[in-house]
This record gives structure tokens, C-alpha cells and sequence, in this order.
């Protein structure tokens, strides 16, 4: 569909922003939302007409498929401002298409690429005072999907809402980050979700890595479900592995989340002359690297997180600590990413798209 979605997009401004009520110098992540929303509901096959309306509640009926049978999806993505002040997004082409391969295997309707690209650049400058600029922060965009159509018949819902909220957001975690490689429940399945952004992936996660967090870890290991032998992700990011001087990480699949931070770093990495190997890891090559020293470092990645390494990982009840390195890959791609996504470098790769 080829469609001016800005024109159309019917605008109605906040009477009272909040934005003086916020402490830019002290950001958590995802907590504080700013002050419109961009909403864009599915009623009688076709998407309506979109708008962007001050942040407010939703009205939901309680048989709405959504609190039911879960479908919905969602989006990651941040919004960056430079030294002078101009905003910029980082492959956000590659998030509107995610979310409509999200969207297909939830058999939620596709959006028109126009609604995605064009509703979120007018929210973006709208709330464009909300973009914060200390060191490390960003405004957090999550674009979603659900089922907002009534009924408790368990079939795909007629009615959904879409909607991007935005958060300005310091750093997804604080403090050292220890794992646990999981060796007994899954976050997806060949044939499954795991590769769609899909709200339910992460429900199912919480329980696992709560029991994780009860022993000392932060976050799990995702294996896969059949042996439990190899090494997929990392909670909500990408995972990265340091063996001697190679940089190794799974690749994707049916299990595993597409994501666009490790694609761009894989090109970053291979670029700054690094050897990459995507190809499956095994836990036990994970452990006997450790035990023989040539484990050097371990890192999640995705939008929220950025890059962060793994201070250390637990398996069979026995803690494995990772070196402090001074020339580690972890800090050489996580200044590289965010030099182009903040405008401090040159975008060799074109990924960087400024919203004017
Ligand atoms: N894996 C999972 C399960 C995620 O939720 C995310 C976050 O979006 C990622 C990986 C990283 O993806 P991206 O780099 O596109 O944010
Ligand atoms: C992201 O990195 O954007 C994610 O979607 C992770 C999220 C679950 C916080």
C-alpha cells in the first residue's frame, strides 16, 4: 500500500505536558512514558484512520482476546539526539518489518509500512523534548499489536489496536550481570514463536528467571529445547561468546530472535577485522573454554540492553567467572554501535535514518 500516512494521521496535542515532572539526570528504564501516543485500530478488515492523542488509558472489554489467548506482539527501538540537538533512529526499517513477521505467525493483520515509519517520526516530533541526552540515555519505542476484538471463542481476534508509546530510558541493567545456562525449561520450539516478538515469549521467561535471580543470576541462557546442549540467547538479547580472538554466536532460527543489534554488530565486528563465526556453541565447549582459559569474554545484545557483558555464568551448580580484559570486544562494539547511532561517527553502513 502506498500511502501519504502523514497527512492523514489526525493529530491532538496534550493541554498539560508532564515532561516538567521528570528527572532527566536519574532515567530507569521504561518506567516514565511521555506525553502522546500514536494509536491505529483494525475494525472490519482494514486499518482506521491513525492518530497520535495525548498518553492515556485504554478502555478494553474483559472477553478482549488479548487478556485470553495473547495475541499480540511488539517492537523494540530507540530514538537518539545528538550534540546539536537532531534525532535520529537506527535501522528502523528493519523494526517495521520485524513486526509484521511477528504479526503474521500471531495471524494479526500486517501494517502498512507507511503507518509504522510515518506515525512514529510525527510522535517523534511531537515529544522530541523527551529525547534525553545524558550520557547512555535514549527515548525507548515499543510499537505493538493485540487483540482488542471481544469473544472468548479461541480463534484470531477481528479488532486490534496498534499503538507506539515511548519511554525515555537510562541503561536495561545495573550492576554485573551474572547468567545461569538453563538446563531444564525452554523459551520456544522448533515450529514455535521464538522468533517473533511475540508478548507470551517473555511471560514464559519470567518464571525461569526468577528462579535464576533466586540463586544470584540476572538473567538465563536460553538452550535449546531438545538437548538442552546448545546455546541460543540471552533473556532478551543476542548472545556473544569470546573463544580466544573469534567472536562466535548462534545462528538464528525458529527458536531464536532475528536481532538487529547482532546483525549490525556482526558487520561492525567483521569490519574492524575481528573473525566471527555464527555457528552453534555448545555448553559443554562454553565450559571446558572457560576451564581451559581460553574463554575471554561473554555478552548480551538488542536495542534495550545494548551491549552488556556477562561478568560471569553458573551450570551444574558450579560459578564460572569471566577475566576483566582491557581490550575487550564487549567495549570496542558498543562504542562503535553507539558512535553511529548517537551521530558521533561516520554510518559507513547507511543505517542511521535522521526524523525531520
Ligand atoms: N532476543 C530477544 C528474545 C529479544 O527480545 C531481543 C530484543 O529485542 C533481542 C534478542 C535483541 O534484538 P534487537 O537487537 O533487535 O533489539
Ligand atoms: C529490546 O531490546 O528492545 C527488547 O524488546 C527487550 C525488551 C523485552 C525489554
Amino acid at each position: 500500500m502506498n500511502v501519504d500516512a502523514s497527512s492523514i494521521i489526525k493529530i491532538e496535542k496534550t493541554k498539560q505536558s508532564k515532561i516538567n515532572e521528570v528527572d532527566f539526570s536519574n532515567l530507569p528504564f521504561g518506567q516514565i512514558t511521555t506525553d502522546h501516543m500514536f494509536v491505529c485500530d483494525f475494525k472490519n478488515g482494514q486499518w482506521e484512520q491513525p492518530q497520535i492523542i495525548p498518553y492515556q488509558n485504554l478502555s478494553l472489554d474483559p472477553s478482549a482476546k488479548i487478556f485470553h489467548y495473547g495475541q499480540s506482539v511488539f517492537e523494540g527501538m530507540k530514538a537518539y539526539k545528538d550534540t546539536n540537538g537532531k534525532i535520529f533512529l537506527f535501522r528502523p526499517l528493519d523494526n517495521q518489518k520485524r513486526i509484521n513477521i511477528s504479526a503474521k505467525r500471531l495471524a494479526i493483520p500486517e501494517l502498512p509500512e507507511e503507518y509504522f515509519m510515518e506515525g512514529l517520526k510525527e510522535l517523534l516530533k511531537l515529544d522530541s523534548n523527551w529525547i534525553p541526552t545524558s550520557d547512555g540515555s535514549s527515548l525507548y519505542i515499543r510499537p505493538f499489536v493485540f487483540a482488542s476484538g471481544s469473544g472468548l471463542h479461541a480463534s484470531p481476534s477481528k479488532e486490534y489496536k496498534f499503538i507506539i508509546a515511548c519511554s525515555p530510558s537510562g541503561s536495561y541493567f545495573g550492576g554485573k550481570l551474572k547468567v545461569l545456562i538453563e538446563q531444564k525449561y525452554s523459551r520456544s520450539a522448533n515450529g514455535g514463536v521464538g522468533y517473533a516478538k511475540a508478548g507470551g515469549n517473555y511471560g514464559g521467561q519470567f518464571y525461569p528467571t526468577k528462579l535464576a535471580n533466586e540463586k544470584g543470576y540476572q538473567q538465563v541462557i536460553w538452550t535449546d529445547d531438545t538437548s538442552h546442549q546448545f546455546i541460543e540467547e540471552a533473556g532478551a538479547m543476542n548472545i556473544f561468546i569470546r573463544i580466544g580472538d573469534t567472536l562466535i554466536t548462534a545462528p538464528t532460527s525458529d527458536r531464536i530472535l532475528d536481532g538487529i543489534t547482532r546483525k549490525s554488530l556482526i558487520k561492525i565486528a567483521e569490519n574492524d577485522g575481528i573473525t566471527v563465526e555464527v555457528r552453534k556453541i555448545t555448553v559443554n565447549e562454553l565450559v571446558e573454554s572457560a576451564k581451559n582459559g581460553s574463554l575471554k569474554e561473554m555478552f548480551g545484545a538488542g536495542t534495550a540492553a545494548v551491549i552488556s557483558p556477562i561478568a560471569g555464568f553458573g551450570f551444574n551448580d558450579i560459578d564460572f567467572e569471566l577475566p576483566i580484559l582491557e581490550n575487550s570486544y564487549a567495549l570496542q562494539l558498543k562504542k562503535r554501535i553507539t558512535d553511529i547511532q548517537y551521530n558521533r561517527a561516520e554510518d559507513k553502513f547507511g543505517w542511521r535514518i535522521e526524523v525531520k
